[in-house]
């Protein structure tokens, strides 16, 4: 499953640099029995299989290089990942994903090796995997030089709180639609604002949750309360 993602884009060309590292372990090279199972029926009965603690344990030691180290176990019953975590997250030399399957992962695993449980949304994978390469790939950006302008990223969606605001490239007409007037205007300030503008008008209308978690300089709260009155008059 990591091979795709391993072989194109920005993760390849970090890989070959040197600027990130992966190291992919399969639990069943942590076994010890004949079958290597790494699952078994849960106590208490029900459908399903549950991970088996002894070869995560095994793994996770084998990996990590310090106490320090963070270990996440990713699940749909963990905290919600975001881009803040994944700035913290690229700020340590290593990280450990552990990545579940089937009903779940026995208990043990999250109350004693996890440092945190991560959700990447909230939505069941098949897997952890896909959740842990979105992780990866979220984490990476924010690992100097991997990303060409380190800036973008952190005038990136999220990070500032806020969602993108419009980009456009030539044809300055195309079908009839126009790119904006201002964007032409070769002042700085006022596409600045513009700009500034536009990401509060579309994270006010699609993600309020994010606004409502922001504290707002007057300038914002100004802009805010123009829009509000745009959209009323809509
Ligand atoms: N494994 C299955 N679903 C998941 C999710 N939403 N986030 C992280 N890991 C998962």
């Amino acid at each position: 499953m990591f091979e795709g993602f391993f072989s194109g884009g920005i993760i390849k060309r970090a890989l070959q640099k040197g600027l990130i590292e992966i190291n992919v372990r399969n639990l069943r090279d942590f076994t010890t029995d004949k079958h290597r199972q790494v699952d078994d029926r849960p106590y208490g009965g029900e459908e399903g299989m549950v991970f088996k603690p002894e070869p995560i344990f095994a793994a996770v030691e084998s990996v990590r290089q310090s106490d320090k180290t963070p270990v996440y176990l990713l699940s749909p019953q963990g905290r919600r990942f975001d881009a803040r975590l994944a700035e913290e997250m690229a700020r340590h030399p290593q990280i450990v994903l552990v990545c579940g399957r089937y009903e779940g992962v026995d208990e043990r695993v999250a109350e004693h090796l996890a440092t945190d449980e991560i959700s990447i949304g909230d939505y069941v994978l098949t897997g952890g995997e896909l959740a842990a390469m979105v992780v990866v790939d979220a984490v990476a950006r924010f690992v100097p030089r991997v990303v060409g302008k380190e800036e973008s990223v952190r005038h990136d969606s999220f990070f500032e709180g806020l969602l993108d605001y419009p980009q456009y490239t030539r044809p300055r007409e195309f079908r009839g639609m126009k790119v904006p007037q201002v964007l032409f205007s070769g002042d700085h300030k006022k596409i600045e604002a513009w700009r500034r503008k536009k990401a509060l008008e579309k994270t006010r209308g699609r993600r309020p949750d994010l606004l409502a978690g922001r504290q707002s300089s007057p300038e914002e709260k100004h802009l805010l309360d123009q829009i509000d009155n745009e959209r009323n008059k809509r």
